[in-house]
């Protein structure tokens, strides 16, 4: 997904002079595509409801100011604004939305908490989106959506609460049936305007596709994203699991040598895989098209007219010609359960008039409980949908543009430190891999791409390779190496940790004196998923680093990191109140949450605190950037 572009979904009627126009201003911040194509729902759907008369812009975050003094500007300009942000990991907003929503949050801050009135002109509607499971749910919404009042400005209509572990489409399209009957009433003053109850229906967007009978050159670049991934050789490989462990997870180097890509320790590493050979296969099948075909998609006509969508929710072309089955390799995600927006689409194409009815069934508010259970918690897949009803034929200029969406980077936490593999970036991933409850054997697109991956062999013959990028992120060792620091990382959390380690051990040989460090690692049975047991033995001789292991399944009593911390809580303590820091990396739905209410009761008992001055304690120490959590 391309995020430089700004879009404006509208042109002008014949002889409109936009600065006559009222304007509505649609800003989002994106990770995974679904905020954007939110937002561009809602600027494809204004512009149809007020046919014209009003101008919708979709336009990311990041693109909206160059710098604070342009958000500035610009926001104290804006009549309207809707906000679509995401939440994600440890309350974070997107990797667009982070300077925004910084600025936002520090000019709310230093303007006051009394109400203020330099937002006085605007009106503003936030849907949030974010999933109930998590701990900070949907906080960058809730935090934006206070902050606008506070600043002001006035609000439309109540926040919206998108819910990813229930069903984010519904909870946005009830939303949005809000949002107009809103608009209208201060929109409907303007001049000769419709109200916007006008029926809307959304057209289908599509590419045109352009077929090539002999084709000479393909393209093989896989430099088609905003963030710029580069080719990287996969050079290391290997099971870190012993034999005995009926789960995987893979220990794999990057070689970035020939490459501009630069990391620190603890940053991310973002990877695009492509589809299995299987998954393709399939595909190609059921779209009824050998997968040697060659093609190449546009967005705009043969005449260079727009076409319908392709300024509002397309995605910008993938570069072509290609194979289709290059294109449904690297481009389709098709493992997913498919949105309802989509199901609407696949009725459009389904030429059986029972099976176009289901489908719309399914798509429509009215069919929800339908939809939980056929998609949601039988875990079907967009192909198992497409297999299910036989009479649809989608062309495939439909199905890469409002289909089958973008397979997306996944991200792994580096798991060296460019001190000690300068060259190389390390990852280490489990392998995600189980039945579905319809019997389907699912395997995760990019771990199951990281296991079967084939490293490069000293005659350096065929390699495996993927495009690749780095992501900054916080999660770094104090600058100074004698301060304390305490870790947590059971499973594949251990992998920042891992780059800490190298780090560290490259700091002392280099002569500097380390501070403690403590590091609370779990698994299951130590025969079995003791990842890189051999190095952290060194590291402990070496004094790098002191090691506290919970295995959870070597007794009937479930033995995890928080137990281990909390035996422990005496020394954590000691190292936390002494200027120390504390790092978190794992999974954010149990472990984290289950390590941070240990920590709390250390607080409050080592501290002797009670218990609002324990939180008042770890809100400050995460203020100060002393407690950080890598958290997925
Ligand atoms: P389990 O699989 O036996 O439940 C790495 O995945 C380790 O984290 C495993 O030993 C796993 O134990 C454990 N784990 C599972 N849930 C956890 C939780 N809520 N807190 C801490 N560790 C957990």
């Amino acid at each position: 997904v391309k995020h430089e572009d700004t879009v404006e979904v509208t042109e002008a009627p014949e002889g409109a002079d936009d600065s006559d126009r009222k304007q509505v201003t649609v800003l989002f911040g994106t990770q995974t595509g679904t905020s954007e194509s939110f937002a561009k729902s809602i600027a494809e759907e204004g512009k149809g409801r007020y046919e014209n008369k009003i101008i919708f812009k979709a336009i990311d975050l990041d693109q909206y100011g160059a710098d604070n003094e342009e958000y500035e500007e610009k926001l104290k300009k804006e009549a309207l604004v809707v906000f679509i942000v995401a939440t994600y990991g440890d309350g974070e907003p997107t990797d667009g939305a982070v300077r925004f929503y910084n600025w936002f949050v520090e000019v709310s801050i230093a303007k006051g908490e009394q109400r203020g009135d330099w937002l006085s002109e605007l009106n503003f509607a936030v849907f949030g989106l974010g999933n109930r499971q998590y701990e900070h749910f949907n906080k960058v919404g809730l935090v934006l959506d206070d902050a606008l009042e506070k600043q002001g400005a006035k609000r439309l209509l109540e926040l919206g609460l998108g819910d990813d572990d229930k069903c984010m489409e519904d909870d946005f399209t009830a939303w949005r049936e809000q949002l107009w009957p809103a608009l209208d009433v201060l929109l409907r003053d303007a001049d000769d305007i419709v109200s916007a109850s006008t029926p809307y229906t959304a057209a289908i967007p599509q590419y045109r596709l352009k077929f090539y009978e002999d084709c000479a050159s393909l393209v093989d670049d896989p430099v088609y994203d905003a963030s710029q991934p580069r080719r990287a050789r996969v050079v290391v490989h290997r099971e870190l699991h012993s034999s005995l462990s009926d789960r995987s997870c893979t220990h794999l180097e990057f070689d970035i040598t020939d490459t501009d890509l630069l990391y620190e320790t603890g940053d991310h590493v973002g990877v695009f895989a492509e589809n299995n050979p299987e998954t393709v296969e399939v595909a190609g099948k059921l779209m009824g098209l050998p997968l040697e075909t060659v093609f190449s998609i546009h967005d705009d006509s043969a005449d260079g007219t727009p076409l319908p969508g392709a300024n509002g929710t397309l995605p910008s072309p993938f570069p072509g010609p290609l194979t289709l089955r290059t294109a449904l390799a690297r481009y389709a995600d098709m493992l997913g359960p498919p949105r309802k927006a989509v199901l609407a689409v696949l009725s459009a194409f389904a030429s059986n008039p029972e099976e176009a009815e289901r489908l719309r069934h399914l798509s429509s508010l009215k069919g929800k409980d339908d939809y939980a259970s056929y998609i949601s918690s039988s875990q079907r897949s967009l192909l198992e949908v497409i297999a299910d009803f036989p009479s649809v034929k989608l062309p495939l200029g439909v199905f890469f543009a409002a289909v089958a969406p973008r397979l997306q980077p996944r991200f792994y936490s580096i798991s060296s430190s460019p001190r000690h593999a300068l060259s190389r970036i390390h990852v280490s991933c489990a392998l995600v891999h189980g039945p579905t409850p319809t019997g389907r054997s699912h395997w995760g697109v990019c771990s199951s791409w990281i296991k079967n991956a084939t490293p490069a062999d000293k005659a350096g013959t065929k390699c495996s390779w993927a495009p690749i990028f780095v992501r900054k992120s916080n999660f770094k060792l104090p600058s100074d190496p004698t301060v304390p620091i305490v870790m947590v990382g059971p499973g594949t959390g251990l992998a920042p940790f891992r780059g800490f380690l190298q780090e560290r051990a490259c700091i002392q040989s280099s002569g500097s004196k380390l501070g403690p460090a403590i590091l609370f690692f779990g698994c299951r049975d130590r025969n079995q998923d003791f990842i890189y047991e051999e190095e952290l033995a060194k590291y402990v001789e070496m004094g790098v680093t002191e090691l506290v292991v919970a295995f959870s399944r070597e007794s009937s009593e479930k033995h995890y990191v928080q137990h281990k911390i909390s035996e422990q809580a005496n020394k954590v303590w000691n190292l936390i109140s002494s200027g120390g820091y504390l790092y978190v990396c794992g999974d954010a739905k149990g472990m984290a949450k289950d390590v941070h209410r240990a920590l709390l009761n250390i607080v409050q008992e080592q501290g002797s605190l009670d218990e609002s001055n324990a939180e008042a304690f770890v809100k400050k120490l995460q203020a100060d950037g002393r407690y950080l959590r890598d958290v997925w």
